[in-house]
């Protein structure tokens, strides 16, 4: 088939033409955006789950949802490749900065400018000038160098300030896990205040299957102030949705055990299944796509998951945590007890708590219960082990 023309999208946080399965969490966010506008509070909403389910491509579909219906929307990523949290905050300031300017038009009362100037206060005292937003600094507001302080200052003006409009403020947060602990604890604060006080902020985000655990640690009461949504391998009929919708836009079919074989193979991931459907498109001949086809797409796919994404950690790894996670392939997906581990290794525990937290902190691997460690990535111990026998 052509390739340019191929409607299949692997890759970080590409949007998918066919967003199979998660009208639940569209629908829930639908309502929450409702809610804002008729002034009934609501929970904002946490995503967790393994890397490759989705969860960036859903929170981009949030983004757009507020967007669209005229909210004052902040993005911002947990982690920064090079510059660590002062950097991550650095980007905050940017994103406030950019979101006000874009909100102080012609429209924008008495009130919003003088929360565009908290906003543009916060963002001095983070180090972040430059940045116009055609009003002046609120002095003493928001300005306070503790970043609780500031943050609850300027989410209370800013949002007190667009619900007057029957709007609000969204921040989304991707690989929220990786925030530091101050900044947590600071959002979670204003969080909890904001749903006390009616405030219309919403905090919408996403992160590993830690991310619930995280968060409570934090704050005991983070628990009360989202909704959780666990996100997964898709169930088999959107699987089936999102293998098939794509193809048949362009009148290609699937023979039912060439369907049958990639769904198989992508475990209802919806990372793999964009792989193999990218690989069996530019594979097959014709516009009905054989057994033989799928095999090879197959075979192809995987190694393109081999040399992007599984290598997109395993490479980050030192070599002594390369040993760790290969004594954890051991188990596959399941999770691996560190007793056991240590036992495999022939070490002490505690010798081994340096490596478990090195490789958490990378996002390779994460806890998910006291004792125990489970890869972040779906396959991960598979590819392992197909690299042990090269
Ligand atoms: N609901 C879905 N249906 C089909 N493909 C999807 C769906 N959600 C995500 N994808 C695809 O899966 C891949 C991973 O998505 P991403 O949002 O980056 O996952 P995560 O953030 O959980 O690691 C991308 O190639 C994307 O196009
Ligand atoms: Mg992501």
């Amino acid at each position: 088939m052509e390739s340019a023309l191929n409607p299949y999208s692997p890759g970080s946080g590409r949007r998918p033409i066919e967003l199979a399965g998660r009208e639940p969490e569209i629908d829930t966010f639908d309502l929450l955006m409702a809610k804002i506008r008729q002034r009934r509070p609501d929970r904002g909403m946490i995503l967790h789950g393994l890397r490759g389910v989705g969860k960036t491509v859903l929170l981009n579909e949030f983004r757009r949802q507020a967007e669209r219906a005229d909210y004052m929307v902040i993005t911002l990523e947990g982690r920064d490749a090079e510059g660590g949290p002062a950097a991550v905050r650095a980007k905050l300031a940017r994103s406030l900065l950019q979101a006000g300017r874009k909100h102080n038009n012609k429209t924008a009362g008495a009130k919003l400018k003088t929360a565009l100037g908290s906003l543009a206060s916060f963002s001095a005292k983070l180090g972040v000038t430059g940045i116009d937003i055609g009003v002046t600094l609120n002095h003493g507001r928001a300005d306070s160098g503790s970043i609780e302080v500031d943050l609850e200052e300027m989410i209370e003006d800013l949002s007190g300030a667009l619900a007057e409009n029957r709007s609000g403020l969204v921040f989304i947060i991707d690989e929220m896990q990786d925030l530091d602990d101050g900044l947590i604890a600071a959002l979670l604060s204003v969080q909890h205040l904001a749903s006390q006080r009616e405030w219309p902020f919403y905090i919408a985000g996403a992160g590993l299957p830690n991310l619930p655990g995280v968060l409570s640690e934090s704050r005991s009461y983070a628990e009360r102030l989202f909704t959780y949504r666990s996100i997964g391998a898709l169930p088999a009929n959107a699987a089936e949705s999102a293998l098939l919708v794509p193809a048949a836009k362009y009148g290609v079919s699937f023979k039912n055990e060439a369907k049958e074989l990639l769904l198989d193979a992508s475990g209802g991931y919806p990372y793999f299944i964009q792989e193999y459907g990218y690989a069996v498109w530019e594979t097959a001949p014709e516009k009905t796509i054989t057994i033989a086809d799928a095999k090879i797409a197959i075979e192809i796919g995987r190694q393109q998951l081999d040399q992007g994404f599984f290598p997109s950690r395993w490479d980050k790894a030192t070599k002594a945590e390369k040993t760790f996670l290969r004594h954890m392939a051991i188990d596959g997906e399941e999770g691996s007890s560190t007793a056991e581990l240590a036992h495999r290794a022939g070490k002490k525990q505690s010798s081994m708590t340096m490596t478990r937290s090195t490789l958490i902190s990378k996002g390779v691997i994460y806890a998910p219960a006291t004792g125990w460690v489970a890869f972040t990535l779906p396959g991960m111990a598979d590819y392992i082990t197909r690299l042990n026998q090269d």
